[in-house]
């Protein structure tokens, strides 16, 4: 029965055998298989054979402590083969007690647990790699994500730069733009005042001859349509002072009377031309800005209408001009027969020096800046399209309040 015990043990463990000095007096196949040594170099020599250098003392201390108070010893222990190579075991030492109850010998039952703890140091290694890559990954991370926001933060101040420029550049073309049509209202002017100016060559001739005939009543009479042309010839003047004053400020103003302002300073140029303009206006609306912007707009846009009527040879020319209301918006469409805009120009028009105009006749800013005081001046829109035999410009203001109320 003890004999089976036995083979059992030593066939399926690593089982030695030392004295209470340590000396091995009995090891197994096991034993020899996996410390590399024959079981002659074994008998006789101290168990600590197979000691591995890198075991501190202190394990051994505690080792001896334990089974020399006749204790069993628990532990894995780190041993070295004869050929160097370390192995663990799982190790197992009791003391064997004689009838006296001394320690007789010890037996150590051990097996391989190598394989686990190397694949354990293995599987640690590895955690310790992951998460050193961890660290150095989470460091990464920390400086793409300062560089991108520096890089963010450098874009964000070159848009904004970029900005600054455009609005600078759009601000300087306005001025430019108001410059050309400065020049555009000094020949409107001159148009304004040749007539007069006929008619006061005129009315001199008469006073002169008046005066011969010592008649003083046709003498006070032509004075008076004298004064009255000189006056007017004066208005012209203010109002086109006026109507270069910058810096107004914003304020409701009745869209029908801006609209007359224009036809004030065009009709003369019109009326030479022979355009006929067809209006039909809502005159209640009123809407939020500077009235006189407004009427440099239907300027700018009755200019290019009569431009196209001279460049195009056109007999019969009408403008539409129409202001009706829409909501809270004032829709106003000016519509000419003056054959149209060229679809490929359609999308351009608005571009600030774009023109298909001779460089002494157009600047190209006009529409650029009609446009820029319909959007930025009056919160409102402006398209062009082709309808019927020529051009057509829909603006769409907002209604002043007071307007607006009014249902
Ligand atoms: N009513 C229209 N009929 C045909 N073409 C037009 C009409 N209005 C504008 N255009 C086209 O749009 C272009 C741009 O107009 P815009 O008023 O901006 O500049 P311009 O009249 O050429 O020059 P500027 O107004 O500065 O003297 C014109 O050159 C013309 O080709
Ligand atoms: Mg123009």
């Amino acid at each position: 029965m003890f004999k089976q015990y036995k083979n059992a043990i030593e066939s399926s463990n690593i089982v030695s055998k030392t004295d209470i000095n340590g000396i091995i007096t009995f090891v197994n196949d096991e034993f020899c298989k996996i410390s590399g040594y024959t079981r002659e170099e074994l008998i006789g020599q101290n168990h600590n054979i197979v000691r591995h250098p890198d075991v501190p003392a202190s394990n051994f201390k505690r080792l001896w402590d334990t089974i020399l108070q006749k204790k069993i010893f628990k532990s894995t222990v780190m041993n070295m083969a004869k050929d160097g190579s370390t192995f663990f075991v799982n190790t197992t030492i009791i003391p064997i007690l004689d009838e006296n109850g001394d320690i007789g010998e010890f037996i150590a039952i051990r097996y391989d647990v190598t394989k686990e703890v190397n694949l354990k140091i293995a599987l640690e290694k590895k955690e310790k790699e992951l998460e050193a890559l961890n660290r150095t990954l989470e460091r990464r991370v920390a400086l793409q994500t300062r560089k991108l926001y520096e890089l963010n933060k450098n874009l964000e101040e070159r848009v904004r730069e970029e900005v600054r420029k455009n609005e600078e550049k759009q601000k300087m073309l306005f001025w430019q733009s108001r410059f050309a049509s400065l020049g555009q209202m000094m020949a409107n002017i001159a148009h304004q005042w040749r007539q007069p100016l006929t008619e006061l060559t005129l009315a001199l001739f008469n006073m002169k001859r008046a005066a011969f005939k010592r008649d003083d009543e046709q003498l006070e009479a032509i004075y008076d349509e004298a004064k009255t042309m000189i006056q007017n010839m004066s208005q012209t003047i203010e109002d086109f002072i006026n109507f270069f004053r910058p810096d107004k400020p914003k304020e409701p103003f009745e869209i029908a009377k801006s609209l007359e302002e224009s036809m004030q300073i065009l009709h003369k140029t019109l009326e030479k031309e022979h355009i006929e303009i067809d209006m039909s206006i809502d005159t209640s609306l009123k809407a939020v800005g500077v009235s006189n912007e407004l009427s440099q707009v239907i300027i700018n846009l009755l200019q290019n209408a009569k431009d196209a009527f001279i460049e195009n040879d056109v007999r019969e020319r009408k403008i539409s001009l129409k202001v009706s209301r829409d909501g809270d918006f004032a829709r106003i469409i000016v519509a000419d027969n003056a054959g149209g805009i060229e679809e490929s120009a359609l999308e351009r028009i608005f571009e600030p020096y774009f023109t298909t105009k001779h460089t002494a006749k157009g600047t190209g800013l006009g529409l650029f800046m009609s446009k820029m005081i319909i959007e930025k001046g009056l919160s409102g829109s402006i398209e062009a399209s082709n309808c019927g035999d020529g051009a057509c410009f829909v603006i769409e203001i907002p209604l002043a309040e007071e307007t607006a109320d009014v249902v």
